[in-house]
């Protein structure tokens, strides 16, 4: 079965963000995407609102039909907002102040007592809880041990060792061998354990295909390239394109 495609539209609100403008309108983004054939929205509410606002979280749960996941660090200040809102999904993220995007999973080993907390409060409300995990054994063992019902496997490593990896015996291709490896059998070990499994960051039409042909992968997460093509295209060619991409596969 062809995997889902939430469309992560946090840059239509950089945009925006840029100007403290109205315009570009999330609710139109979304709509958009969601006529264009996107199962779902994305947002990631950031500590530091840098893109997307507390106030967007409101007019998106209403504008929403499909599916709204937002991503979120497991704080206080994050849990109220999503008790607030109630999202379909919430994907708890590591959250570094400095970073410029998110820069791996989050670790729930280390973490273990606050994620689950965070992901028995979302589940008491019907939220489904997800998180954002590198491909990692143990990572995907904690996420099983704090009863999250997914995990996304953070697709950055493969995405980045795409980018040099124009011949197949380059040493990017065999990076992003290595990397499609154990997002391979990261998907395998959840599955395993029951867990349902969705992929994202950094992804983009080019790259898509290897990870939309591991089975296991039920749901993407996609935002910058989908975005970043729409400045070109259009917003709706855009999100045809990503979707015409993974169902390819
Ligand atoms: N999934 C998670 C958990 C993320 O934090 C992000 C970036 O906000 C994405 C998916 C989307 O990544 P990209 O914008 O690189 O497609």
């Amino acid at each position: 079965m062809t995997a889902r495609l939430n469309v992560n539209i946090d840059h239509v609100a950089t945009v925006r963000q840029a100007r403290r403008a109205p315009e570009p309108s999330l609710v139109a983004a979304a709509m958009i995407c969601e006529q264009a054939g996107a199962d779902g929205i994305t947002v990631h509410l950031r500590g530091d609102r840098r893109h997307i606002q507390d106030a967007d979280l409101f007019v998106l749960r209403q504008a929403v039909t499909t599916y709204l996941n937002v991503e979120m660090a497991a704080t206080e200040e994050m849990m109220k907002v999503a008790i607030d809102v109630k999202p379909d999904a919430v994907s708890l993220v590591p959250e570094n102040p400095k970073e410029i995007t998110t820069e791996g999973g989050l670790n729930v080993r280390t973490n273990i007592a606050i994620v689950r907390a965070a992901v028995s409060r979302l589940r008491e409300m019907g939220v489904l809880a997800s998180l954002f995990i590198d491909p990692d054994p143990f990572q995907i063992e904690a996420a099983r041990e704090v009863n999250a019902q997914q995990v996304e496997l953070c697709t950055a490593a493969y995405a980045e060792a795409t980018l040099g990896a124009s011949g197949i015996h380059g040493e990017g291709a065999v990076r992003a061998n290595q990397e499609l490896r154990r997002l391979r059998e990261g998907a395998a070990l959840a599955a395993q354990y029951g867990l349902h499994v969705a992929a994202g960051h950094g992804l983009t039409v080019r790259n898509v295909g290897a990870v939309a042909e591991i089975s296991e992968v039920e749901e993407f997460n996609i935002g910058h390239s989908i975005i970043s093509q729409a400045v070109f295209v259009g917003l709706e060619k855009s999100v045809r394109a990503m979707r015409e991409a993974i169902a390819r596969a």
